[in-house]
């Protein structure tokens, strides 16, 4: 018996989003992106909640008309939780009460580190429990073991930046705009990844220094690629313009293969065979094809969702939700934002 459809709300960080999941599937999703926040270089906390304000209603709007359902068709409404922004997470869980309270429907909270955890859920084919999870996103980076019932057996994480902070602060010094994923993802297309020699971020065993089975830093890449761009002086401009593109192949190889290096010890000493990549840098055209060969390589199924589902999205909150409610699990409408909520 398929569930009642479900409304998601996803305001987190700078995209507002919203998706209906219905008779076992994704039936709408929307996602209204910032650009205010190109000019300042990254997300300002203020400027997001007033856009999320503004467009929190024309957004469900649109993702209640794509679905071709309104609010009376609803059986549930969920919304992220955090982690987050606060004042961004507050638009969405507000929107989320009103509908709730107003049309006498559960609320389902959702932690958005979840909700990119099950973003290989939305589509098949979707990876049999349990498996490992790569969640590398502009705030998190971490491996987990996911099993049956909603548990996360943490493997390893990062100990600074996250991983696509990494590629949007080296975005920066390469004079590349925000978010810096998608323009070094395309300029990486064109370089040559052995230009410059790059420290790894890997700190785990078989790694150079650190105990944990995934542990990483990127604070010594990123500290690398300034320096170099630094000791350029007076070429900096000629120098940048002529090598951009294979700085940016040289910084992605060394992240990806840090990564998958990971991902493989992982495998090896866990055995669990099937891997999920998920979070915006699981967009990356080259941890994709790099993550996938490794698996055909090592024997083990890798599983990354769509793109548009691997960067922040309302759909991967949706289809969290349904499996919560499919269990039972709905929250008091007395739920607040939880801006550090771990996974
Ligand atoms: O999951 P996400 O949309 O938001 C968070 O939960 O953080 O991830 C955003 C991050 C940004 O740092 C962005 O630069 C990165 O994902 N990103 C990428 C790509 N697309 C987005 N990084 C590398 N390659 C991409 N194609
Ligand atoms: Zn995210």
């Amino acid at each position: 018996m398929s569930l009642p459809p479900i409304l998601a709300i996803e305001t987190s960080c700078d995209d507002t989003a919203a998706a209906v999941w219905a008779d076992g599937r994704l039936a709408s999703s929307v996602v209204a992106g910032q650009r205010i926040h190109e000019q300042f270089g990254g997300v300002v906390p203020e400027h997001a909640s007033r856009a999320h304000e503004r467009l929190i209603v024309p957004t469900i709007q649109a993702a209640l008309d794509e679905a071709a359902l309104t609010i009376a068709d609803l059986g549930a409404v969920a919304v992220t939780v955090g982690p987050g922004l606060a004042g961004s997470l507050l638009v969405g869980l507000s929107a989320a009460k009103g509908i709730a309270v107003g049309a006498g429907i559960p609320l389902i909270g959702v932690n958005h580190l979840e909700g990119h955890v099950y973003s290989v859920m939305i589509e098949a084919p979707r990876p049999p429990l349990p498996f490992l999870c790569l969640t590398v996103s502009g705030g998190h980076t971490l491996l987990t073991l996911v099993k049956e019932g909603f548990v996360h057996e943490e493997l390893g994480r990062t100990r600074d930046d996250a991983a696509g902070e990494a590629f949007d602060k080296v975005a920066k010094l390469l004079g590349l705009p925000y978010p810096g994923g998608p323009p070094i993802d395309r300029l990486a297309a064109e370089g040559d990844p052995a230009f410059l020699d790059l420290p790894s971020p890997r700190l785990g065993p078989k790694g150079r220094r650190g105990n944990a089975l995934f542990d990483l830093s990127f604070s010594g890449i990123k500290t690398a690629v300034r320096y170099w761009i630094a000791d350029l002086g007076d070429e900096t401009d000629a120098v940048l313009d002529a090598h951009r593109a294979d700085v940016a192949a040289s910084f992605q190889q060394t992240v990806v293969d840090a990564l998958v290096t990971g991902v493989r010890q992982a495998v090896e000493e866990t055995g669990v065979q099937a891997v999920a990549v998920v979070g915006g840098v699981s967009a990356n055209r080259g941890l994709r094809a790099a993550m996938t060969e490794a698996g055909q390589a090592d024997g083990f199924e890798v599983f990354i969702p769509d793109p548009a589902h691997s960067v922040d999205n309302a759909a991967m909150i949706a289809v969290t939700a349904a499996t919560k409610w499919a269990a039972g699990e709905v929250s008091d409408l007395s739920i607040g934002a939880t801006p550090s909520l771990a996974l």
